[in-house]
């Protein structure tokens, strides 16, 4: 018998841009749609991206592509050990940023180029791609006020203006060449608004059975 593949998810946004808050949302709504959901997060998600993410967060100085190899050896075992497991029994996985996620913040963030980073995701066993972004988005300076209000920031937070500038362009780049894949959703409005844009699109996929 053929197992149904499980929905591929990621969450994605610059910092502030309020994603976190709507994961467990998202993994709710799908379990009340009947999936079965794990939630994960990069960096992390496993033992090993977990103690790298203490590092990429918590290390005052990390050269940039010291960040980039970390970030992609955080991702190869995520992949690895509870992407691909998870979806090939048919378990969806809702995962806290994925590979747009170094396009942004690498590629164009630290200005190492897509180029170098298309590099990486090459190298990724085995190669995978969500089924579905959510790319959450507000207005820079609203992002940019929740940062500030944040007392705890860890070290990619510390970040400048023009960084989450780029950052942020990059998303709305890879939002535009990747219509099929990424929608963008609006955080810079009433919550229950923001959750009803969230429920329209998963919709969008859990409606699209899919067997593999
Ligand atoms: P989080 O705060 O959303 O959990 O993400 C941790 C930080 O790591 C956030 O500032 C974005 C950054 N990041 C990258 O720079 N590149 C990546 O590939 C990923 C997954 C995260």
């Amino acid at each position: 018998m053929q197992t149904t593949r499980g929905w591929f998810i990621s969450v994605e946004g610059i910092d502030g841009s309020g994603k976190s808050t709507h994961v467990q949302f998202i993994a709710s709504y799908l379990q009340k749609r009947g999936k079965r959901v794990v939630v994960t997060r990069e960096p992390g998600g496993t033992e090993v991206g977990e103690k790298i993410r203490d590092i990429l967060l918590h290390v005052n100085e990390v050269h940039r592509i010291t960040e980039l190899l970390l970030m992609f050896a955080s991702r190869q075992e995520l992949i690895y050990n509870v992407v691909k497991p998870n979806l090939d029994s048919g378990v969806c996985v809702v995962t806290d940023r994925f590979i747009d996620a170094s396009i942004a913040y690498q590629g164009a963030g630290r200005e190492i180029g897509a180029g170098v980073v298309d590099q990486l995701i090459n190298l990724l066993e085995p190669k995978m791609q969500t089924d579905l972004t959510l790319l959450f988005d507000a207005p820079l300076s609203v992002a940019m006020e929740r940062i500030v209000r944040n007392r705890n920031k860890d070290r990619i937070e510390k970040e400048t203006k023009s960084f989450f500038t780029n950052v942020q362009n990059e998303y709305h780049k890879i939002y535009k060449t990747n219509g099929d894949r990424v929608k963008l959703i609006n955080t810079d409005q009433p919550i229950e608004q923001t959750q009803a844009d969230i429920i329209k699109n998963l919709d969008l996929i859990i409606n699209r059975e899919h067997v593999d």
